[in-house]
C-alpha cells in the first residue's frame, strides 16, 4: 500500500457491525412490545435463531481492553448472573411461544471462562432445556489461557462446544506486562493441546496488530508460535484506542502506539507469512485455513457477518443475553443495560433490559444489506430496483475519488472492491452511512481504520 493512500484514508471510521451505527440508536429505542414483535416476524419468516451471551466479569483488568466488563474476585456474583440470564431467555422463549431452534450458540465477555465449569453447564442446560437444535449448530466461547482450565473445557465439550476462541492478543510477555494482562505463552499451548485432545474442531485465535511498543520482532515471535499450533482460524484485529470510552487505554503512553505505516506495516507482516503458511484472508481481520467453514463459505460468497464477527451462516435473528447484549431481527436492534445492576434488577421485576435501539426503515435495510456484501464479498450490485434507493446513489457518487484512486471499480450495477481498496472496507461503506454524512462524525466516536 501506498504511504500516499494511508496518509489520506487512515480516518476515524465505525467496524459497520451494524448499520445504522451504535452512535446513532435511538433512547429508548423501540419498547418491549415493538421488539418482541420484530424477534418473532423474524422468527416466523426464518425458523432459526443465533444465541449470544454476554458474562461480563473478569479477575483482572487488561488495560487494552474496549470490552464491556466487571473487574471482581468474587465468584459469589456467578450464580445470580447466571439467574437473571436465565430469566432474560425465558421472557424471549414465552414470546416465541414453542421450543425455539438454536444455530449458533456463543459465550462472550468479559471473561466466560471466569465462571467455574458447574455454573457455565448450568447456564447453557438451562437455554437448552427449552430450545431444540438445528442439525448444523455449533458453540463456541471466548477462553482466557489464564482462568481456562482442563475442566472447563471438558464440561463445554461435554455441554456440545466445538469451537473455541482463545484470547492471545501478543505471545510477547513484554507487551502482556504493559497491558496488564496475566497469560503465559505455556498457558497457550496447554488449553490449545487439551482442547485438541478433547476433540473441539476449530481453535481461534485472537490476535492484535498495533497494540503499545508492538514490533515486527513481535509479530514474527506470534508467527513462529502459529507454526506449531495452526489455529484453524485467526482473528487480526486492529487495536482500537478508544480512550474516552475505555480509560484503562491511558496507563500507556500514547506515543508508544504504533501509529499510521508503522501499525500498517506490523499487519501487512502478519498477512504475509500467515498466507505463506496457507492461511487465506477473509473480509478484512480474519485469516483461516482451507477447510474452514467460514473461508468455504467465503469462496462461496455466503459469507455474513454479525456483532461476534464473520459467521457463515445468513442467519437474521441474533438473540442476546445479558448486560450491555446486543439484539439484532434484521429490521431492529436493540441493546441491554450496560450496568450489571440496572440489568438484573430489570430482569427480576420480569422485563426486557432494553437501553436503546433502531428500527430500520426500508431504505437502511438496503443500505444495510449493500455495507454487508461490501465487507463479506467485496462487492455489491443494484440491478434490482428493489435493493436501490436515495442513499445507495449518493453513496456512489462520493465514491468516485476512491474510484479514480483504484481502490474500487464501479461498472454498470456493481461496485467491486479491488485489491487496494482492502484495507479501507470501512471507508467505502462509510460512503453510504447517511446517518454519518448528515453529523459528520467519527473522531472521538471511532476508531482509525488501520
Ligand atoms: C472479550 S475479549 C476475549 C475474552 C477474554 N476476556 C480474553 O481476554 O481472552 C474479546 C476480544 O476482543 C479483542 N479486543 C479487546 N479490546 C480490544 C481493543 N481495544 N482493540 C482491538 N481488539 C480488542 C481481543 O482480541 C479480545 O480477545
Ligand atoms: S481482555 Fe478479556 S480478560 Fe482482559 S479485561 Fe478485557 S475482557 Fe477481561
Amino acid at each position: 500500500m501506498t504511504k500516499s493512500l494511508l496518509a489520506k484514508y487512515n480516518i476515524a471510521a465505525p467496524r459497520y457491525t451494524s448499520y445504522p451505527t451504535v452512535p446513532n440508536w435511538q433512547i429508548p429505542g423501540p419498547g418491549q412490545e415493538e421488539w418482541l414483535l420484530e424477534v418473532k416476524k423474524t422468527y416466523q419468516e426464518q425458523g432459526i435463531i443465533n444465541l449470544y451471551i454476554h458474562l461480563p466479569y473478569c479477575e483482572q483488568l487488561c488495560t487494552y481492553c474496549g470490552c464491556n466488563k466487571r473487574i471482581t474476585k468474587n465468584h459469589a456474583v456467578e450464580r445470580p448472573y447466571i439467574e437473571s440470564v436465565l430469566k432474560e431467555w425465558a421472557m424471549y422463549v414465552a414470546a416465541l411461544g414453542e421450543k425455539s431452534v438454536i444455530r449458533e450458540l456463543h459465550l462472550g465477555g468479559g471473561t466466560p471462562t471466569f465462571f467455574s465449569p458447574e455454573n457455565l453447564s448450568f447456564l447453557v442446560e438451562g437455554i437448552l432445556h427449552q430450545a431444540k437444535l438445528a442439525p448444523d449448530h455449533s458453540f463456541s466461547f471466548e477462553a482466557h489461557p489464564n482462568s481456562t482450565t482442563y475442566e472447563h473445557l471438558r464440561t463445554l465439550r461435554s455441554s456440545g462446544f466445538n469451537r473455541i476462541s482463545i484470547g492471545v492478543q501478543d505471545f510477547g510477555q513484554d507487551i502482556m506486562l504493559l497491558i496488564n494482562r496475566k497469560q503465559t505463552t505455556a498457558e497457550i499451548y496447554r488449553v490449545v493441546e487439551q482442547s485438541r485432545e478433547l476433540g473441539y474442531e476449530s481453535i481461534n485465535f485472537d490476535l492484535i496488530f498495533g497494540l503499545p511498543r508492538q514490533k515486527i520482532d513481535h509479530i514474527l515471535t506470534n508467527i513462529e508460535h502459529l507454526q506449531k499450533l495452526r489455529p484453524e482460524r485467526i482473528a487480526f484485529y486492529s487495536y482500537a484506542h478508544v480512550p474516552w470510552k475505555s480509560p484503562s487505554q491511558r496507563a500507556y503512553d500514547e506515543t508508544d502506539l504504533p501509529r499510521g505505516d508503522q501499525k500498517r506495516e506490523l499487519y501487512e507482516t502478519g498477512k504475509r507469512f500467515l498466507e505463506e503458511m496457507g492461511y487465506e484472508e477473509i473480509g478484512f481481520d480474519h485469516f483461516a485455513l482451507p477447510q474452514d467453514e467460514l473461508l468455504i463459505a467465503s469462496k462461496a460468497k455466503r459469507l455474513h457477518r454479525n456483532f461476534m464477527g464473520y459467521t457463515p451462516h445468513d442467519t437474521r435473528l441474533n438473540l442476546a443475553l445479558g448486560v450491555s447484549a446486543i439484539g439484532d431481527s434484521w429490521g431492529a436492534y436493540v441493546q441491554n443495560e450496560k450496568k450489571i445492576e440496572p440489568y438484573r434488577e430489570r430482569v427480576e421485576n420480569g422485563e426486557l433490559p432494553l437501553i436503546k435501539g433502531y428500527l430500520l426503515t426500508k431504505d437502511e435495510q438496503i443500505i444495510r444489506r449493500h455495507i454487508l456484501n461490501i465487507m463479506c464479498k467485496e462487492s455489491t450490485c443494484w440491478l434490482n430496483p428493489e435493493v436501490q434507493c436515495a442513499d445507495l446513489f449518493a453513496g456512489l457518487e462520493r465514491l468516485k475519488e476512491m474510484e479514480a484512486d483504484g481502490l474500487l471499480q464501479i461498472d454498470g450495477h456493481c461496485l467491486k472492491v479491488l485489491p487496494a481498496g482492502r484495507p479501507f472496507l470501512r471507508n467505502i461503506c462509510l460512503a453510504f452511512d447517511q446517518h454519518y454524512w448528515k453529523h459528520e462524525v467519527g473522531a472521538g466516536r471511532f476508531s482509525e481504520v488501520v
